[in-house]
Order: structure tokens, then sequence, then C-alpha cells
């Protein structure tokens, strides 16, 4: 393991920042209910960047060393992830008792005859009053079980692509005033996120397409864990996580998983060849779904900054401070401790990729995203490389930042820094393509 740079000063005493997101009004608009004013003080200048000491992903707590994959696996794999649940997302339960799956429709003439449109109803309870929707594309063009990519959209099922008969997410809502009763707001336009999920791309490569609308599981605002899956695991008198238990981004993921279970029922998805993929705050999710569900074969982070890839202890672009202030609910609250404290942290990101190993990973960057800190989401890669070393296969190597537009994909961790802003586009989901067949096909 390489020595990582010596002294262990947070951001809180660096020298100066500048204030500025680095980010055009647009992307901070997706922001929930105008968080987004409180602009915090965030450095962008690498030159600023602290010295930093990273936790080594193959020494234990105790001080042992890791030197095979059976240790891996049996200390030193287990001890992180407790780590990052209960530091960094929250421990999440289990599948429900009630959890079960129903078929609301199925037709195989959808995008011009190309693919199998399915919608599934995901009930998290027997009585059948919480549940997400399932939209699954399936190539026709297939000789059995396909692949496929699984993410969360942002803004509803329907608005992924211009197919009509798309069921319409409902379950927007929003505080009418802090602490007052929710509404539904209006939903948005069919098609709405139509760029950033090239639906026929992955059909024509042989790959099916899963989303779910991430409000279906919980809401993206703070409102003290009521309207989301978190109440229906309180123990009496609970009715919050505990500082420990999971937040929203956990609550994502562990529906990410409800998911994967019903892939399992399902004949025509090979549930042991789901990649993960998100972008932006799914990214972290996708991250988080990969290393906590070992289920899903490969995991593709877009652009996913603080809490995703990004090296939290960088302190570059968004902070542990402010993602925790502006958006509070997303962690599980034990995190909190480490806003302005990152030293303290018993992990960093670096280790979240070490999490999936020995399966295939694929992080994303954008050239003019530095909000989300690209060289600290390429570094976490290399960071990550020993552990999948230990099973004999490559990562990335070098601390020089990839050249823009020129993917690294010779080893099980994959990387690009595509040219332009936060966003992800049809150049990310062709790399994405690429790698995923090389780790998903017999090719
Ligand atoms: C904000 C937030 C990021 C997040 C992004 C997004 O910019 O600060 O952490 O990744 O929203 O999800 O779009």
């Amino acid at each position: 393991m390489r020595t990582i740079i010596t002294s262990r000063r947070s951001c809180a005493s660096k020298p100066a920042c500048r204030d500025e997101t680095g980010r055009s009004a647009a992307a901070r608009g997706a922001e929930p209910f105008g968080l987004q004013a409180q602009t915090p003080t965030v450095n962008l200048d690498e030159s600023l960047v602290p010295e930093y000491v990273l936790p080594d992903p193959l020494t234990c707590r105790s001080g042992e060393r890791i030197a095979d994959t059976a240790a891996w696996r049996t200390v030193r794999r287990p001890e992180l992830l407790a780590l990052f649940e209960s530091e960094v997302y929250g421990k999440a339960p289990g599948a429900p008792e009630g959890l079960h799956f129903e078929v609301l429709s199925e037709d195989r003439y959808a995008l011009s005859n190309m693919a199998t449109r399915k919608e599934v109803a995901i009930y998290f309870t027997d009585d059948e009053q919480h549940a997400m929707t399932l939209l699954i594309y399936l190539p026709n063009k297939r000789t059995g079980a396909v692949p496929l990519f699984l993410g969360l959209n942002f803004k509803g099922n329907h608005t992924i692509c211009d197919d009509p008969l798309i069921t319409e997410s409902v379950s927007r809502m929003k505080p009418r005033e802090e602490g007052g009763s929710e509404v539904r707001i209006p939903g948005f336009p069919r098609a709405a996120a139509a760029s950033r999920w090239p639906v026929e791309m992955l059909i024509a490569n042989g790959y099916g397409l899963a989303t779910v609308y991430r409000g279906d599981i919980d809401p993206d605002y703070d409102d003290g864990f009521r309207n989301g899956v978190h109440p229906l695991f309180y123990r009496e008198g609970q009715t919050r996580p505990d500082a420990d238990e999971w937040g929203t981004l956990a609550a994502w993921a562990w529906g990410l998983s409800r998911a994967m279970d019903y892939f399992e029922t399902d004949e025509d998805v090979d549930a042991s060849r789901v990649a993960v993929v998100g972008h932006s705050r799914h990214g972290k999710t996708a991250l988080w779904a990969a290393a906590a569900d070992e289920r899903f074969a490969m995991a593709v982070s877009n652009d996913s900054g603080c809490g995703g890839a990004a090296l939290s202890r960088r302190c570059f672009g968004e902070t542990v401070e402010r993602i925790n202030r502006v958006f509070p609910h997303w962690f599980c609250a034990n995190f909190k401790r480490y806003a302005n404290d990152e030293a303290a942290l018993p992990v960093d990101q670096h280790e979240l990729v070490a999490l999936v190993a020995p399966r295939p990973v694929y992080i994303a960057s954008a050239a003019e995203d530095l909000w989300a800190d690209p060289r600290g989401e390429y570094l976490s890669g290399v960071y990550a490389t020993p552990v999948y070393e230990l099973y004999g296969l490559q990562g990335l190597y070098g601390e020089q930042l990839p050249a823009t537009d020129e993917p690294r994909m010779t080893g099980a961790i994959g990387y690009h820094v595509r040219s332009g802003a936060h966003d992800i586009t049809a150049y990310d989901w062709q790399q994405f393509v690429r790698f995923a067949d090389k780790h998903l096909k017999n090719n």
C-alpha cells in the first residue's frame, strides 16, 4: 500500500476558500425547495486542498494487515461495511415480511416493437398501502434472460422516454409549509428526462433497463422521516431513525434491493447480471446499494461527488459539512459529527468503492463539475485498487487525472471524465455499455 500524504488538517483549517458552488443555477435548482440559497464557502482550487491521510482499506482498525481475499471477506469487508452503516449512510432493515409483487402490465409492442415494457408494483406491506412501481424495458431480440441496468429516476417513471403508455408517477409530495401537511404538486411532463435515459440504445445493445421513481421510496426532502419507508420499520414508540440508522440515500438503496428481489423472480431478467447505475445523488445511492447488496453484479457512479465516489478528506467542492446542512435527511445522523472534521471519519469514499470488489465498478466525472470533485472521484478508484489486486484484478493507476474524454477501462475499475457539465449524457451511457460488455457479457 502506498503511503498517502501526511498531515491531518481538515477543511475547516484551510487557509482560504472561494465562495461559489461551480454549478449553474439550473443544476443547483435540482436541489429541493430552495435549500441551495445557503451558498456555502467551498474550495475549488486544487492548490488549496489540505494535506490528508486516507485510511488504508487493507488495514483493520486493530492494525491487522489484510493479505488475502479470505481475510478481506471475513474480517475487513464486514468491518468497513459496518462503519459505513453506522457512520455514513445508516443501517437499513432487510426485506419486509409483507414484500410481494404484482405485474401490472406487460406490453411486447413497446418502442416500435423493439422492446417489452413491464410495470411491476413492489408492495412493501401486505395491505398494499406502500409500494414502488418498477418500470422495465427488455429487448425483444433476446435468446434468454437479459442483463440490465437499474437506476432511480428524479422526476417520475413517465419522464424517462416518450412512451405514452408509461404510468405517471404521482407520489411527488412537498410540505405546504414548514411543519404543514403534504400536498401533491404537479408532476413533470412526459419525457422530461429523456436525454438522461437512452432506452433505445440500451435495447439495441441487448440490455434491459429498469427504473423506479425515488419519491416512491422516500420523497427527497427533510420531513423528519415520516413520509417514506422509514416508519414501516419503527419499533414501538420510535419516531425517527436512530443516529446510526438509515437516512434517505440508504432507503433508496434499500428500494433498489427490493427491485433486485423482484428480478430474482422474473425469468426474463438475469438477476446475476444487474448493473446498478445512478447520477449525482443517485450515483451515491448506486455505490452504496452495490456495497450493501452483493447481488448487484456491477455499479456505475455518474458525477456522484461528496458522499459518493469523491474523497471526503480532499474537501474540494461540496463538503461533509455542507451536504449535511443542505440535505440533512440524506445520511444517518452520526455523519453530521464529521462536518469540518473529515480526519475523524473512520472511512473514506475509496473504501466504498473497494466494497464493490471484486465486482466491476465504473466512475464517471464531468470536467466542469468541480462541485463533485472529478479528481477526488478518480482517486477513490486509484486507492480502492489494492483491494481489487487482492483478487488478481486491475484497477486504476496514477494520481494524474486522465485526459478529458479518454475513458480508462482496462481493469475492473473504469473511469472517464467527460467534457461538459454536471449531467448524465449519451456519451456517459456509451462508456457504461462498453464497460458492461466487457464484464456482463460472454464475448
Ligand atoms: C446537489 C448536491 C449534490 C448532489 C446533486 C444532485 O448539487 O449538492 O451532492 O449530487 O445535488 O443530486 O443533483
